[in-house]
């Protein structure tokens, strides 16, 4: 059988080691570090995030302020907000929940966080930082990768990795941080020929191609590590037998709620073919609220450093040697 990569453990492992550095601030300031969530409309998958993620600050003692404006809200309404919220010496990192509706540019409002607050990681300054290896805050799902692959000693210098996925918030990210890591790396895509064939190179390989069960075994080498990072609802009866025929605890909670969880790779296949493998649920998802944390306790430290002049850096996630 092939070792689960448990994601939930990992981010115990991570929750575990900012409790200290949240009381260390805490006693250097009189307050805690401060997260603002922005979350235009009401998408029903980003409010299940975004309620996760608050809640995760209420646990490890971070405060954090919700700001849900109209799904008709403009730019210029969301960019004002982001503003207010740069100007607030107690807010040290600012999130906007992705997708934003299409009349916002995202790009602009992105473009407004301070890149001290861009716990995302997803300003042009932080991935201009990751893409020369240079300290930086990072985006968080890779980020938790990287984190995930270390705390089960997998190893990466040396190896081939594919990435299938090209999205500014996981592929890219996730290729150049492997890279930094000494891995040989293949991005795959949507227009990618012979993905299967790519895909079956991969001693590692990470999936954020966001289709159901996308990954069969004909895309893993047999022992490889598997990196799941979809979550999709199947809610189609037939679907559902074919992907989790062999497990009938999954059928029975189909029964009970109407739809199951599956990621982009095959769960069946996954167990068949990998060396090791990532779970949905319980895989890379706890990992990016963890990681959210660390990187609001890290800009939370880091500004304090900044507006003292002193104290050290530590902590500060290092870029690598190229
Ligand atoms: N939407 C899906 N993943 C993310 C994420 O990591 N951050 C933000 N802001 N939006 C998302």
């Amino acid at each position: 059988m092939p070792e689960i990569l448990s994601g939930k453990e990992v981010q115990q492992a991570i929750l575990h080691q900012l409790q200290p550095r949240i009381a260390s601030f805490r006693e250097s300031t009189g307050r805690p570090p401060g997260l603002a969530v922005i979350l235009v409309g009401h998408n029903p998958a980003s409010q299940i995030y975004v309620r996760n993620k608050v809640k995760a600050c209420q646990e490890l003692g971070i405060y954090s302020e919700q700001y849900n404006p109209p799904e008709t809200t403009t730019t210029e309404d969301v960019v004002q907000l982001v503003e207010s919220l740069n100007r607030r010496p107690d807010i040290d990192g600012i999130l906007v929940q992705m997708p934003l509706p299409a009349q916002v540019d995202a790009q602009r409002v992105i473009l407004t966080i301070d890149p001290a607050k861009d716990v995302d990681g997803f300003h042009p300054y932080n991935l201009g930082q990751l893409v020369s290896g240079r300290p930086g805050l990072r985006p968080c799902t890779p980020a938790g990768i990287m984190r995930l692959l270390e705390h089960y000693r997998i190893p990466v210098a040396g190896k081939k990795a594919v990435v299938i996925g090209r999205s500014d918030i996981v592929g890219k990210p996730m290729a150049l941080m492997l890279l930094h890591a000494h891995a040989t790396v293949t991005i795959c895509h949507s227009r990618t020929a012979d993905l299967a064939a790519e895909a079956r190179q991969a001693d590692l390989l990470v999936v954020a191609a966001g289709k159901p069960a996308l990954v069969t075994a004909e895309f893993i080498k047999p022992g490889a590590v598997v990196v799941d990072v979809g979550i999709n609802r199947v809610t189609d009866r037939a679907r559902v037998e074919e992907l989790f025929g062999d497990d009938p605890d999954k059928l029975t909670s189909f029964e009970k709620t109407g739809s199951v969880l599956v990621g982009d790779v095959h769960p069946r296949d996954v167990r068949q073919r990998a060396g090791a493998y990532t779970p949905v649920p319980g895989g890379v998802g706890p990992l990016t609220i963890a990681m959210l944390m660390a990187n609001t306790v890290e800009a939370a430290e880091r500004r304090l450093c900044k507006c003292s002049a002193s104290g050290s850096l530590a902590g500060w996630q290092q870029g690598s040697p190229t």
